[in-house]
């Protein structure tokens, strides 16, 4: 396999070039208006673009022909039809990893900007909006279109326009070379506007654009925080309550060590491993005036995964949940990752209460065209509180909605007294116990079982054959982690692609044949009675996780491809007459193979189930329609 290699970029030589391509754009631009900036001045206006120390020296003096002779390469750069030129392809995979470096696709941004209310009235004229991670500056080079559309429909003369934008704009990165590529696609955006502006300012320097290269997280930490433990070069700047808008797309990726300081200032929405996100989303809310709108694109586990359980208690309590947008296809979001996105748009409290939209997009094409459906609910609807944590729950019907509170709040949770049968994660970590691992029995190990030994209704053991040792050695310290008795294995690991994201089953004669003992491990969940729990059938309790009731509710619920003990355990689970017989069905289920008599099996158990939770033969008739469908929709958008 051959090696990508990556160009060492000197960033003086990059600077040079992208200067002299932007002098010659302005200087083409000048003679295309009919003005009188002339070579030299376009070139020291191009340097303050850019961000260098303006010099009336030698180095300024150009001759005209020399600019004219320069590429056109970006004369194809229209203010109409923009393409943003970014950086990427200068940065290596580990410093892209590192900082979280993707381009947004433009139908995203523009859609945000959008659902933020960023439109071309009068009423944007004064306000103010940031990009707290803006790479080459695609939200911000979207959103100034839109603000000179609104300047210029309001009269304001276009000498004037260079000076508003600078008022009306922050873009922030960490990166120096995005820094300089947002400069240099705003200097070519507002050209007309900045050659307007030199020649009414003859002798006077360009102030600089609004593009700052520093770090978002320390500079609004240390506003929170301790201010003298950091320093910055732009005391002036402010950053804390200070924006009408607050938009981007933030860097992904988990922090292995938040330094102390950090730790400190985003204390309340912390929990767990931390993810770059989840603190761009705490310093958002921070950065906007009260009554502000953030709109941000996001992964999609934060709406029930339990590392955000703090940073969604926080976002409850300081702003208003105005939209939800599930990006349901994970492939061709941003280049090169399989990344579960979604929308996410708050308004900052206080603020009138107001409706929330949610909505499933299938694809990003359909962002474009506003036409997927949606719902429009109350927050509390979709934010539902479930074993002292919240979960945010996503549908785009308001019917989805009506079916998820029947279910909610009527019936006790897998992990209650109630119920009595928590789900815990399977205990063993196979790399953690290497040489321990055996593939024959032994007199002193036990069985070990894999998460692709279960599947739905069904198990196997050893399903993988002699590519995966299924023994485990017992020692002191892993007879701590075994198992004894019946148990209910659950997947831990299933995506929306897949039919069904709940696969589990109840390995009996396996658990009878190892009544001594046996191993699980980690990618599997453990379901089984405690001690004191009333009298239960676990066949009743598969029943319930593979029907198409829990399937429904799940996937509204979940926005990763984890299905966590956690989340299992606010799984509501009726207590009521049809429990042998859902139990008898799931039994039956599991002993039938033949694939004709288990659709009827299905069918019957899914009625039963339905029955269960107060759920009408027409809401199920909707449920398994919508599965069907969106199924479907997956399936196909894997294809393209
Ligand atoms: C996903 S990219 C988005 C870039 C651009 N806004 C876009 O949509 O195409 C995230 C950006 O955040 C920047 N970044 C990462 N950590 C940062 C930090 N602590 N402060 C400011 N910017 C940061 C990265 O350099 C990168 O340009």
């Amino acid at each position: 396999m051959t090696k990508r290699q990556y160009v060492t970029i000197d960033d003086r030589v990059l600077s040079g070039k992208l200067r002299t391509a932007l002098a010659a754009h302005l200087y083409r631009e000048s003679r295309r208006l009919g003005l009188s900036v002339g070579a030299s001045h376009v070139v020291s206006i191009s340097r303050s673009l850019l961000e260098e120390p303006v010099r009336t020296s030698e180095a300024d003096r150009c001759p005209p022909e020399r600019l004219l002779r320069e590429s056109a390469l970006f004369d194809t750069y229209h203010t109409e039809n923009l393409e943003v030129h970014d950086y990427l392809h200068l940065v290596s995979q580990e410093m892209r990893k590192r900082l979280g470096q993707y381009v947004t696709p433009s139908i995203i941004v523009k859609y945000i900007l959008d659902g933020v209310g960023y439109r071309d009235g009068a009423d944007i004229l004064d306000k103010r909006l940031i990009d707290p991670a803006c790479g080459s500056g695609i939200f911000l080079v979207e959103a100034i279109r839109i603000y000179l559309a609104a300047l210029r429909r309001a009269g304001v003369p276009i000498e004037m326009w260079y000076r508003r934008v600078l008022s009306a704009f922050v873009g922030l990165d960490v990166d120096p070379v995005a820094c300089l590529y947002a400069r240099f696609n705003l200097g070519l955006l507002l050209s007309p506007s900045i050659l307007f502006w030199a020649d009414v300012h003859p002798g006077v320097s360009l102030p600089p654009l609004p593009i700052y290269y520093l770090d978002t997280l320390r500079t609004v930490a240390a506003e929170l925080g301790t201010p003298r433990l950091f320093s910055y070069d732009e005391p002036s700047l402010r950053l804390t309550d200070s924006f009408d808008f607050v938009v981007g797309n933030p860097p992904y990726h988990k922090i292995s060590r938040l330094d102390g300081e950090l730790k400190e200032v985003f204390e309340a929405s912390l929990y767990g491993h931390p993810n770059a996100y989840g603190l761009f989303l705490h310093a958002g809310v921070e950065m906007m005036r009260p009554g502000g709108v953030l709109g941000y694109i996001v992964p999609r586990s934060m709406l029930s995964g339990l590392y955000f359980k703090n940073l969604r208690r926080f976002i409850e309590q300081r702003a208003a949940l105005q939209e939800i947008t599930l990006i349901a296809e994970r492939k061709k979001v941003f280049e090169n990752v399989l990344q579960g996105t979604m929308v996410l748009i708050l308004r900052r409290r206080p603020t009138p209460t107001r409706l929330l939209k949610t909505a499933l997009a299938h694809s990003v094409a359909d962002l474009e065209v506003q036409q997927m459906p949606s719902a429009r609910v109350n927050q509390e609807q979709v934010v539902r509180h479930l074993n002292g944590t919240s979960i945010w729950f996503v549908a785009d019907t308001r019917r989805t909605y009506d079916i998820l509170d029947r279910i909610l709040g009527h019936h006790p949770l897998l992990s209650s007294t109630a119920v009595g049968c928590p789900a815990r994660t399977g205990p063993i970590v196979w790399n953690r116990v290497k040489p321990l691992l055996r593939s024959d029995p032994e007199d002193d190990a036990l069985p070990l079982v894999w998460a692709t030994d279960v599947r739905r209704f069904a198990f196997s053991f050893s399903s993988a054959g002699e590519n995966r040792p299924s023994y485990l050695k017992v020692t002191p310290r892993t007879r701590r982690l075994m198992s004894q008795g019946l148990s209910l294995l659950a997947q831990r690991v299933t995506a929306d692609e897949q039919p069904h994201r709940l696969v589990a089953c109840i390995p009996e004669a396996f658990c009878a044949e190892h009544a001594a003992g046996y191993f699980v491990e980690n990618h599997l969940n453990v379901i089984q009675p405690r001690p004191d729990a009333p009298p239960i059938d676990l066949y009743y309790l598969l029943g319930i996780l593979c029907s198409d009731v829990i399937e429904f509710f799940f996937r509204a619920m979940n926005g990763n491809t984890q299905v966590s003990a956690t989340e299992l355990n606010m799984m509501p689970i009726p207590r009521c007459d049809r429990e042998p017989r859902i139990a008898a069905l799931a039994r039956q289920l599991q002993e039938t193979p033949d694939p004709v008599a288990r659709v009827s099996l299905e069918q019957q158990l899914n009625e039963q189930v339905a029955e269960a939770y107060g759920i009408t033969p027409d809401e199920l008739d909707f449920i398994q329609t919508t599965l069907a469908r969106n199924h479907r929709i997956l399936e196909n958008s894997d294809d393209r």
